[in-house]
């Protein structure tokens, strides 16, 4: 029987299905991002942003919004993930100084995108 592959199809995010920020998106930010991107964390202390939140991620740094809804391909987010910006501000940067930025996994990634392009909802 090959019905354990359908959950996998379903969860890819490619079918329409709406991906949910609270179950989904925020996640995968507390795994692979909330260390340094939390009030008194490094990354929040050199850029104003933080993941603790639906609202804060929407806010942006202090520079301004990362993410724009219904443009994965326009927000800053994805290219930080993509590590399409200079190497040195790719994300999620590694805990160890010396070694070069690390990758979210291609779904995560997608999954974002989708989540974005979707309006980036807060759901
Ligand atoms: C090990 C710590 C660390 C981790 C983990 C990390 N970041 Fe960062 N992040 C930083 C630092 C430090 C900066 C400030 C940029 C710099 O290096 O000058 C930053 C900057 C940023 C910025 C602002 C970039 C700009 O345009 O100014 C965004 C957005 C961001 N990170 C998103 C993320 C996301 C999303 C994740 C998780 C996938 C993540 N970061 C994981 C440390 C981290």
């Amino acid at each position: 029987m090959k019905l354990g592959l359908i959950p996998l199809v379903a969860m890819s995010g490619s079918c329409g299905r709406e991906v949910s920020f609270k179950d989904e998106v925020h996640p995968v930010l507390e795994a692979r991002c909330i260390s340094c991107h939390a009030p008194g964390a490094p990354g929040w202390a050199a850029s104003g942003f933080s993941v603790a939140s639906y609202q804060s991620v929407m806010k942006g740094t202090k520079y301004g919004r990362v993410v724009i809804p219904g443009s994965s391909a326009g927000s800053t987010l994805v290219r930080l993930l993509n590590h399409e910006t200079d190497p040195s501000i790719a994300m999620p940067k590694s805990h160890r100084p010396e070694t070069p930025s690390e990758w979210l996994t291609p779904d995560q990634i997608k999954l974002i995108r989708t989540w974005i392009d979707q309006g980036a909802k807060d759901n």
